[in-house]
């Protein structure tokens, strides 16, 4: 393992790379990124990077994010099957049926989504700043694609304003039940629980915080408090039993683990800067108006 970081580190400087991971990946991987966070972190990192190369450890819609964002770099993803099935669960088709029930309404597309509909969106949004985003449109009524239970916490947080919402969802995030939160409050019940609002409302209205990855680091990190529940996936968790030594933190449901964030292994790190693989490409065709959408998002916030 020490040999292959070795490798990696060289290869890093050989190609004048930059590693970025999400907060989901593994910690092996997490610990040769040059870079850890959230979408939002990630993609505002990816849009100024001096590198020639970013390697982007998590799943297709980042590394294309990157890409969208600073064209003109290569743009790798180490595990080319690393998808995302709640980015698969609209199309640009379905979008413009939508668009077309509601002509004139803006589009609020969260990152998790292709290129395509980034391309037929007005503007982007990551969990870190949806209610940021949808509140600086003007616009009564908002469509919001493709996460329903994102759009719902929106939704509450600004009851003057009427979203649209698609029917996609996180199926990791989506197996925690209310009976889950009821649950760790009695095994746990001084321990403070911090949800992602991927998971559902019902589950969402049970903590006592909802927020992005990094917003989760970030409370457990300044909270005076000294047990907590995590309810996102376990990397996050990993991260902070390694940096926060002296609390406790507990995973909401076994299940919160993202199989295609964790493809990625060292190993995979390693191909991907020896072999430059895989390579992310934009089609032409939209890569402007999603880079649009993008720029929109980065902007606001
Ligand atoms: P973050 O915005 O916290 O990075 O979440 C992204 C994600 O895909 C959650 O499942």
């Amino acid at each position: 393992m020490l040999e292959l970081t070795r490798e990696i580190q060289r290869l890093k400087q050989e190609r004048n790379a930059v590693i970025l991971a999400h907060n989901y990946q593994l910690e092996e991987v997490q610990k040769v990124a040059d870079y850890v966070g959230d979408s939002f972190y990630l993609s505002k990192l990816a849009a100024n990077s001096q590198q020639d190369v970013i390697v982007f450890c998590g799943v297709r819609f980042m590394a294309e994010t990157a890409k969208i964002v600073s064209p003109t770099k290569t743009v790798l993803l180490p595990e080319k099957d690393a998808g995302c099935p709640l980015a698969e669960m609209i199309t640009v088709e379905g979008l413009r049926i939508l668009k077309s029930q509601h002509p004139g309404v803006p589009v609020v597309c969260y990152i998790n989504s292709s290129a395509e509909v980034k391309a037929e969106s007005d503007i982007c949004c990551t969990s870190a700043n949806a209610v940021k985003i949808v509140a600086s449109l003007p616009d009564h009524k908002v469509i919001f694609v493709p996460d329903e239970n994102l759009g719902d916490y929106v939704a509450k947080q600004m009851p003057d304003k009427e979203l649209i919402l698609w029917k996609g969802y996180c199926v990791t995030h989506a197996k925690v039940q209310p009976k889950d939160v009821h649950q760790v409050r009695e095994l746990y019940p001084t321990a403070k629980i911090l949800i992602h609002p991927e998971c559902n409302p019902a589950v969402a209205a049970l903590a006592d915080f909802v927020g992005s990855t990094s917003e989760i680091i970030r409370y457990a990190q300044l909270s005076e408090e000294s047990a907590f529940v995590i309810g996102t996936e376990m990397g996050v968790v990993c991260t902070l039993k390694e940096t926060l030594s002296n609390k406790q933190f507990f995973l909401l449901h076994p299940g919160l683990v993202c199989p295609n964030m964790k493809k990625t292994r060292l190993e995979s790190v390693y191909r991907a800067l020896q072999d430059q693989q895989y390579e992310i490409h934009v089609e032409p065709e939209y890569a402007l108006r999603a880079q649009l959408t993008l720029q929109r998002m980065l902007e606001v916030v």
